[in-house]
């Protein structure tokens, strides 16, 4: 009799046991699954992926959950950046957005989407008295007619499900601050910011979110243009003594901010430029 009341006692003992670790590792699975910034089930559009900040920006998407739809012109690095994405469902598209035909074409192809980021950019540095209508039109065209059309069509084409989250990459140049050589590009990209806070209103009452970030410098192709272009040289070398936290960008500090405005995290967010510059702006 002993030894059975013993035994019950134990298999208890056991069963008590077994519940308590049970419900511990239920905790730590919520607790570890809990993430308002995963892109899980989030199929995002990545314009400029085939270089610098939009690559960088397909990827870290890729590994918090999206699939992600990359487009560029150059096919060799659009590639190059698919091949870089982690888990699987992830497609490319060329496309040259500065002309009707490839915007639409673009369009035509690509699936329905939670997210679209236009990461697609030029820069041309020229002095006031330079400017003419060629140079003014490229940097236009890329910079800001591009985006303004694909969203466009993309709302005109039901391409974006209800809820989905546009973000631009504008620029601190021509939102926050400026230099010298930049007028043209501050303005398409100061205009691309006016667009943002008109249509994210108007997309409103259909659940869609219209964000910019304003990125100070990261150094990309892009971005060595400056070295390129200034006869002292070393800009970028340089840079980071501007920056109160003491260094420049990288694409992942862009992404970051991208995951955040694309994510259910920022589901109340919308019209805002969102400042990624180190604290330059504090100076
Ligand atoms: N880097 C910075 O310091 C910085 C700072 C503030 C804002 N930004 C903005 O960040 C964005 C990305 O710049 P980034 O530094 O990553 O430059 P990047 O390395 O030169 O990349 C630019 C991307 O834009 C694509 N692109 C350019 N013209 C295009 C067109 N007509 N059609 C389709 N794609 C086109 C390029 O595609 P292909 O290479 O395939 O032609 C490339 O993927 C730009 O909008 C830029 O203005 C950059």
């Amino acid at each position: 009799m002993k030894i059975l009341k013993s035994v019950l006692q134990v298999r208890t003992f056991v069963n008590v046991l077994r519940l308590k670790i049970c419900i511990i590792w239920r905790c730590l699975n919520d607790i570890t699954m809990y993430n308002p910034f995963s892109l899980e089930n989030k199929t995002i559009l990545v314009t400029g992926a085939s270089s610098g900040i939009g690559r960088g920006i397909a990827v870290e998407c890729a590994k918090m959950g999206a699939k992600v739809v990359v487009t560029g012109r150059n096919k060799e690095r659009l590639f190059e950046t698919l091949s870089l994405l982690v888990n699987t469902g992830h497609s490319a598209i060329l496309a040259d957005l500065s002309s009707q035909e490839g915007i639409e074409h673009l369009v035509d192809e690509m699936p329905l989407i939670n997210g679209y980021v236009h990461s697609a950019g030029i820069l041309k540095l020229c002095p006031v008295k330079y400017i003419d209508r060629s140079v003014l039109e490229e940097i236009v065209n890329t910079n800001e007619i591009a985006p303004i059309v694909l969203t466009s069509m993309l709302v005109r084409k039901k391409k974006l499900v209800k809820k989905a989250s546009i973000v631009f990459i504008a620029s601190m140049s021509g939102v926050f601050v400026t230099n010298t050589g930049e007028s043209s590009y501050a303005a398409a990209k100061g205009a691309l910011s006016g667009f943002a806070k008109s249509a994210a209103l108007e997309l409103a009452s259909q659940g869609t979110r219209v964000n910019t970030i304003c990125p100070a410098m990261v150094p990309t192709k892009l971005s060595g243009l400056f070295d390129t272009a200034f006869s002292d040289g070393g800009v970028v070398e340089t840079a980071h003594t501007k920056y109160p936290l003491r260094r420049v960008g990288t694409p992942e500090d862009i992404a970051n901010g991208v995951i955040y405005l694309l994510s259910d995290a920022s589901s109340w967010v919308t019209g805002i430029n969102l400042l990624i510059d180190g604290g330059f702006c504090l100076m």
